[in-house]
């Protein structure tokens, strides 16, 4: 199932409430630490930083506590409406990671955390990404991966059985048994690396979290 656009928003606005409770309990809490840790990997002290895709804002305020001077982005009004209670430290912006309303070479580093699964068009975004950083500019994609190892058959059970049963229970949370197809779909470790590289990204590496469920992609923009 892949969702048009609107449909993503109107998903998200719909998810907001529940959002970070889902992530909490998903993650088991682990989630701001790769938060923290995807900050510290890019940001350096007095960046210009992009958070693309920021919804609620956690990953926005962890570039922030990394030392950036930061814009969060996204295109869901009501995941921003959370995002804004959450810091002043940051410039809120509603637009579309697909057209983004930023001239080329604007910042020195960009995140996206849990987002570039969701867009449309993965190279398109990626590529605005590349054209918004300056040359040598530091991107990192923090993102849900398929597990290869041990782990695989009960991340299939987490994802494919009880996340979705999480969103029946919960307000708001039938867009959940979107997540595990949202997954699935999504290019493996090694092609996300190969697509950054197409899209004018160098020195890409990956590293993962919890068993392999989460990586951390960087590049440096050409
Ligand atoms: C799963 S949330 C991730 C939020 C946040 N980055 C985090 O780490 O928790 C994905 C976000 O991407 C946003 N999004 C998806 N496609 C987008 C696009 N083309 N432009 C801007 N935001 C987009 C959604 O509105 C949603 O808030």
């Amino acid at each position: 199932m892949t969702l048009a656009p609107d449909a993503v928003r109107t998903m998200f606005d719909r998810i907001a409430p529940i959002y970070d409770a889902m992530n909490r309990v998903m993650t088991a809490g682990l989630d701001l630490r790769w938060r923290r840790l995807t900050a510290e990997a890019v940001v350096r002290q007095g960046d210009r930083v992009l958070d693309a895709c920021c919804g609620t804002g956690d990953l926005a305020v962890a570039d922030v506590r990394a030392g950036g001077d930061v814009t969060g982005l996204d295109f869901s009004p009501r995941m921003l409406e959370r995002a804004r209670r959450k810091s002043d430290a940051v410039k809120w912006v509603e637009g579309d990671l697909l057209a983004l309303p930023f001239e080329d070479g604007s910042f020195e580093a960009a995140t996206v955390g849990f987002g570039v699964r969701n867009v449309v068009d993965l190279e398109h975004g990626l590529a605005e990404l590349a054209r918004i950083l300056v040359p040598g500019g530091r991107l990192a994609i923090l993102e849900i991966t398929t597990p290869t190892g041990l782990l695989a058959p009960f991340y299939r059970l987490w994802f494919d059985r009880i996340v979705p049963l999480l969103g029946k229970v919960l307000k708001g949370g039938e867009a959940y048994s979107y997540l595990p197809a949202s997954v699935r779909r999504f290019p493996d470790k090694e092609a996300l690396a190969a697509l950054l590289r197409a899209a004018g990204f160098d020195a890409v590496e990956y590293r993962t979290f919890a068993g392999g469920i989460v990586a951390l992609h960087t590049g440096t923009a050409r």
